[in-house]
């Protein structure tokens, strides 16, 4: 258990996006190591709908949410009357993870109001509540800057990015006018483990060239992906990170990455490894523009204010994660 001497138990407890991946794995932490705690879970789910990009409009799926036995509601957050079915609770603590976390949409209209907007309303309710609220943000909010990015210089360069930095604003913001709240942004880094499986094309290059590998395909990377650098942090740190954000010494927005940026032929490597292949690597051209070749969290400020500290090296959470990419090999997304 992650230790920051807070009892959750008879606490309730709010998760937006509980279905998606990292709030389903938050959702699970408090049903494991604090069974008397009350979670509500509040996610729209996936319907249907795609973007133009062929993605699903979200990826909250009921299978990441099986064996949980807290409180589900099926909400839309920028539906002011789903929004209302909260009002039946008093939060003491509240995770913010609801998002289109795609950052490959391009539709700005419901970026901003999905991620923004909506944002406006559960700082409202904190408010009110005198809830602890604790917000994903994203490592996109610095672009292509170059490393290690830092808090105060920001770049963003895909509506994604933009709507996660306004956010970051609008909480600073928050948190000058209301110096009894804690507010805490977490800027998440590339983050892999499981529950992603249901972000399809979304979901990390882990799952995906494990998935490759599984299928006896030479995995596929960008040329010059030794090149290519990331800073990929496992599930069990980031749910360490929410948890710590729950006491900070002080409220604000924090990198969560480990600070040591590895290599997408780091990934395929220690794959092929745990899984016993020798496939080789098929090499392609990337196709994108304004695509972050080397990003590294500076977390010295996650480390002092919020006691964070990553634990997973890449290899160690390879390694762990491969029974369930094993398991869903072959499975359906639907
Ligand atoms: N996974 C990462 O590497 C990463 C990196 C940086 C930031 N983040 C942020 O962390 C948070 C969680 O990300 P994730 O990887 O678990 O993504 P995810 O897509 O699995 O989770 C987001 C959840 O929000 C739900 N959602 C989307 N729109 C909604 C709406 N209008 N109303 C209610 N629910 C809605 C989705 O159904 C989904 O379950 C997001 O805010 C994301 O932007 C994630």
């Amino acid at each position: 258990m992650i230790n920051n001497d807070i009892n959750f138990n008879d606490k309730t407890i709010l998760i937006t996006g509980g279905a998606g991946f990292i709030g389903s794995n938050l959702a699970f932490y408090f049903q494991d190591n604090y069974p008397d705690s009350i979670v509500v879970v509040f996610d729209c789910f996936r319907s249907e709908i795609t973007f133009s990009n062929n993605n699903l409009t979200s990826f909250g799926h009921y299978k990441n949410l099986i064996g949980f036995n807290g409180v589900v509601i099926c909400g839309n957050i920028n539906n002011k009357s789903d929004l209302s079915l909260l009002n039946d609770y008093k939060f003491d603590y509240i995770f913010h993870h609801a998002a289109i976390s795609d950052t490959r949409v391009y539709d700005q209209e419901i970026i901003m109001k999905t991620n923004v907007n909506a944002f406006t309303d559960i700082l409202n309710k904190a408010k009110d509540d005198n809830s602890v609220l604790v917000y994903a943000s994203s490592a996109a909010t610095y672009g292509t800057l170059p490393s290690p990015q830092t808090v105060g210089k920001e770049n963003p360069e895909n509506p994604y990015g933009f709507s996660k930095f306004i956010m970051d604003q609008i909480a600073c913001r928050y948190i000058n006018n209301n110096k009894n709240m804690t507010i805490v942004g977490l800027r998440f880094f590339n983050v892999y483990g499981p529950k992603e499986f249901y972000k399809g094309s979304t979901a990390s290059m882990v799952i995906q060239l494990g998935h490759q590998i599984l299928d006896r395909k030479a995995p596929r990377l960008f040329k010059g992906s030794e090149k290519i650098e990331r800073d990929f942090i496992y599930i069990k740190d980031v749910i360490q990170s929410n948890i710590k954000a729950c006491k900070p010494h002080s409220s604000g927005i924090y990198n969560i990455g480990t600070g040591k940026p590895r290599s997408f032929q780091d990934i395929s490597d220690i794959l092929q490894k745990e899984l016993g292949t020798n496939l080789g690597t098929e090499y392609f051209p990337n196709p994108f523009d304004g695509y972050q070749m080397h990003t590294q969290a500076n977390i010295n400020s996650s480390k002092e204010v919020l006691g964070f500290k990553p634990i997973y090296s890449l290899e160690d959470g390879i390694k762990l994660y491969v029974p369930e990419i094993k398991k869903l090999h072959g499975s359906s997304n639907k």
